[in-house]
């Protein structure tokens, strides 16, 4: 594994091969925001950095491709997954950056593949990246301010109940079928924080 200071650069060259501007700027920012949260967490700041940069390396990718890629790298693809190939962006730009960018470490490759329905356990890494994501500046949304203020407030754990709780919440609105993975991360975040995954007052926002 190298230092992941010395693959920022490399990350960069790839991500431009392969993103839009709009997506380029996406994780510009979400690498800007998980290096803020990980100094302010005591985690890995060139870590955070890199994975935050590197976590949409898929984002552009067609349904249909995915699709493709996650059979050709050998990834279990589950019946939701097939309905909704988005929600394979993610493992298939970790199972990807493993060949493509050498030297990556299996830290930052989890917190690639968990940003977007989670996994059980999640590192202070993974967290960081998923509520990075969510919160970066250019994200607007009803309620993005006070997960900002949780994620300035922490403990992690509790800006990570609140992200996570405000994903399933959408997912549920907008008609989504759940990943089946979404179980076992809520049940992990309510056995951590000792707190539901959604309180009253947010499960009516
Ligand atoms: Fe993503
Ligand atoms: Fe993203």
């Amino acid at each position: 594994m190298l230092p992941p200071a010395e693959l920022l650069a490399p990350a960069r060259e790839l991500l431009a091969s392969r993103l839009s501007e709009r997506s380029l700027a996406h994780c510009e920012r979400v690498g800007v925001t998980a290096r803020a949260m990980a100094l302010r967490f005591g985690v890995d700041a060139e870590a955070a950095e890199l994975a935050g940069l590197l976590h949409d390396y898929e984002r552009d990718e067609s349904p249909a491709g995915l699709l493709t890629l996650a059979e050709d790298l050998g990834l279990t693809v589950l019946p939701v997954e097939r309905e909704s190939p988005r929600l394979l962006h993610a493992r298939v730009a970790a199972a990807l950056l493993r060949r493509e960018l050498p030297g990556v470490g299996e830290a930052v490759l989890s917190a690639v593949a968990s940003h977007t329905v989670g996994a059980v356990p999640m590192s202070d890494l993974d967290r960081i990246v998923y509520m990075a994501d969510m919160t970066e500046p250019a994200r607007r949304y009803e309620g993005v301010d006070d997960l900002r203020a949780a994620c300035e407030a922490g403990p992690l754990a509790e800006c990570f109940r609140q992200g996570y709780g405000r994903s399933l919440r959408q997912a549920r609105i907008s008609g989504h079928t759940l990943h089946p993975v979404s179980g076992a991360v809520s049940a992990e975040i309510e056995r951590e924080t000792g707190r539901p995954l959604f309180d009253r007052a947010e499960a009516s926002r």
